[in-house]
């Protein structure tokens, strides 16, 4: 019943996936890429009537899209499909599973606790608009103390800040700080995969000033480089800032396969 996703199923698919959510869903802009990046699953009854991506990357197993429809819930097939991209997982030698769920998605985290997952984080998003700011106090990193900056996300998908991926960032000007104090923020920026002209940015933000300077910088970068969103995404409460928006707050969930 459960089997990988063909082009053909698109649109059964996002019929169902259009408003879960209060401000819709993604799934019709991440589709073409999830299917190339294979195991987009597909639960089948006798049409599709369930979706998830497991994707391997990095030692990683990453469960995202679940999507049941409304007509066929609590029959277990979310729970299927996320068992199935587990042995995924373990076929490709994989021994940690991550998802995240939005803090108010009592469903989904019943669901992912029921099968063993556990909350090992909380995170925020955040919005910011592209402005032209000049002069703003920036300088890029090339060593950072991996304990009090531990991990960066890249495409939605938590990776730890060890030395080759350092080296990798730093020698493309992506880890930028505002060393206002001792205590300063920091910011580490990749692009998504998934959404064109999208600058992803995940900061440390240890201190408002610094993290102010960070929020200008990346105003200005979007205008030079024309992203058309910049996604911020902090475990911090982020200072007031003209053009920032909080928009949710969410949960890394992890489980052990082994
Ligand atoms: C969350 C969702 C995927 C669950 O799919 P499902 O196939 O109905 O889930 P399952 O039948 O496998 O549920 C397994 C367990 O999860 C929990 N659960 C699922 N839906 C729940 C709900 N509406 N309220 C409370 N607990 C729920 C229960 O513990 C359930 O076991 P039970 O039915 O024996 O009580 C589905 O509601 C959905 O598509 N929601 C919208 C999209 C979404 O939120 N996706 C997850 C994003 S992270």
């Amino acid at each position: 019943m459960i089997r990988k996703a063909i082009d053909s199923d698109k649109e059964t698919i996002l019929k169902f996936c259009q408003n879960t959510f209060s401000w819709g869903d993604y799934i019709e802009y991440v589709w073409d890429y999830w299917l190339k990046e294979d195991n987009l699953l597909v639960f089948e009854n006798p049409s599709p009537v369930g979706i998830c991506h497991a994707l391997t990357s990095r030692n990683q197993l990453w469960i995202e899209g679940i999507r049941v429809s409304p007509n066929h819930r609590r029959k277990k097939i979310a729970s299927e499909l996320i068992s199935y991209s587990e042995k995924i997982g373990l076929e490709n030698k994989i021994t940690t599973s991550f998802m995240l769920i939005d803090t108010s998605n009592t469903a989904s985290l019943n669901l992912a606790i029921s099968l063993g997952y556990t909350i090992v984080e909380t995170w925020k998003f955040y919005s910011l608009l592209p402005k032209t700011i000049s002069n703003i106090p920036i300088q890029f990193e090339n060593t950072i103390d991996s304990k009090l900056y531990p991990m960066y996300i890249d495409s939605w998908r938590w990776f730890p800040l060890d030395n080759s991926s350092i080296e990798k960032l730093s020698t493309e000007n992506r880890i930028i700080s505002s060393p206002i104090s001792n205590n300063f923020s920091l910011s580490i920026l990749t692009e998504s995969e998934h959404f064109d002209n999208t600058l992803i940015a995940t900061l440390f933000s240890k201190n408002h000033e610094s993290t102010s300077n960070i929020l200008s910088y990346l105003q200005n970068l979007g205008m030079d480089r024309k992203f058309e969103r910049i996604q911020i995404l902090t475990k911090e409460e982020l200072p007031n800032h003209e053009g920032l928006e909080h928009k949710l707050t969410f949960h890394l969930l992890k489980k052990s396969l082994v």
